[in-house]
């Protein structure tokens, strides 16, 4: 059976742990072939490495890239293209989260700026040179190749929510990724060019998790979380794939909530969770 991304190429950011990852190997073995990009060139190389061993198929390749900086996104937009001959799926995913981040009255300004340098800058030159490589796509309608393609952009629920545990500057941020997604959506809907977000609720990967160091701070969360667990990343790299695909072809300017009911929720059900996250996921 063709996978759901044969024939098809993708650029992942922070490609190297977490949803970058899971998303690299999950479009992969849909036939992507993939550039991981990472700020961690090691972690992005054995991230290609897992894919190759796997899916031999498919190619896989590391690059270094800072998204903070706009030379380096726009080398990796174009290394893709280079590689793979087309960039049908761009997933600006990656992002900070920094410890000194907090309330308006004591974050620093320089940990503001880098905060909207890395998660929202990033953002917007990932989109910006996406889109002129995508206009340049090659059309090949025996393989369903066409111009244009998908972009996803990770926000987060703290987008829409707010937190008494503050992280002002990611929550700004990540606020603006949404609203951009949608603008882009707009611009770019006659040009085959779709703009989705996808906003993940907290999840165990080491972004959160080296944030939440001690159970009582993961309590905190916890007790707020309708499901009773936190995400795994391949539970919204699943959501991303969908969102590569044509599968939903007539999505666009749509925030993706993959967060296990949280923005749902006024009152959290008591009692054990009754489900983790299903075996066939986690590897
Ligand atoms: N983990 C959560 O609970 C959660 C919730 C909502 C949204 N998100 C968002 O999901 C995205 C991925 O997070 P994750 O949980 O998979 O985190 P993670 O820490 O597992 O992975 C993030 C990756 O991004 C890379 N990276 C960091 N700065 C970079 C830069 N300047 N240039 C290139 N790469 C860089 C890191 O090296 C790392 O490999 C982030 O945008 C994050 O804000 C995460």
């Amino acid at each position: 059976m063709p996978g759901r991304l044969q024939h098809r190429s993708a650029l992942i950011t922070g490609a190297g742990s977490g949803i970058g990852l899971e998303s690299s190997i999950l479009f992969a073995s849909e036939g992507a072939n993939v550039l991981l990009v990472d700020i961690n060139i090691e972690a992005a190389q054995k991230g290609a490495a897992i894919i190759t061993q796997r899916y031999p198929n498919v190619k896989a390749i590391a690059a270094k890239a800072d998204v903070g900086k706009e030379e380096d996104v726009k080398s990796v937009v174009d290394k893709a293209v280079k590689e793979f001959g087309r960039l049908d799926v761009m997933f600006n995913n990656a992002g900070i989260m920094h410890p000194a981040d907090d309330n308006a009255l004591n974050t620093e300004e320089r940990i503001w700026d880098l905060t909207m340098q890395i998660n929202l800058k990033g953002v917007w030159w990932g989109c910006k040179y996406a889109i002129l490589a995508m206009r340049e796509n090659p059309v090949d309608e025996a393989k369903g190749l066409h111009k244009g393609g998908s972009i996803i952009n990770t926000a987060s629920f703290v987008a829409s929510m707010g937190a008494a545990t503050p992280q002002l500057a990611y929550t700004a941020s990540k606020g603006a990724v949404l609203a951009m997604s949608r603008e882009l959506a707009m611009v770019h809907a006659r040009e085959g060019i779709r703009v989705n977000s996808i906003s993940p609720g907290p999840l165990k990967t080491p972004l959160l998790m080296d944030f939440l160091n001690t159970q009582e701070k993961r309590d905190r969360r916890l007790v707020h979380l309708p499901m009773g667990r936190f995400g795994e990343a391949v539970e919204v790299a699943k959501g991303a794939l969908f969102l590569a695909t044509d599968e939903s072809s007539y999505m666009t300017g749509f925030d993706f909530k993959v967060d296990g009911g949280l923005s749902s929720c006024y009152v959290t059900p008591v009692g054990e969770p009754a489900l983790s996250p299903p075996a066939s996921l986690i590897s």
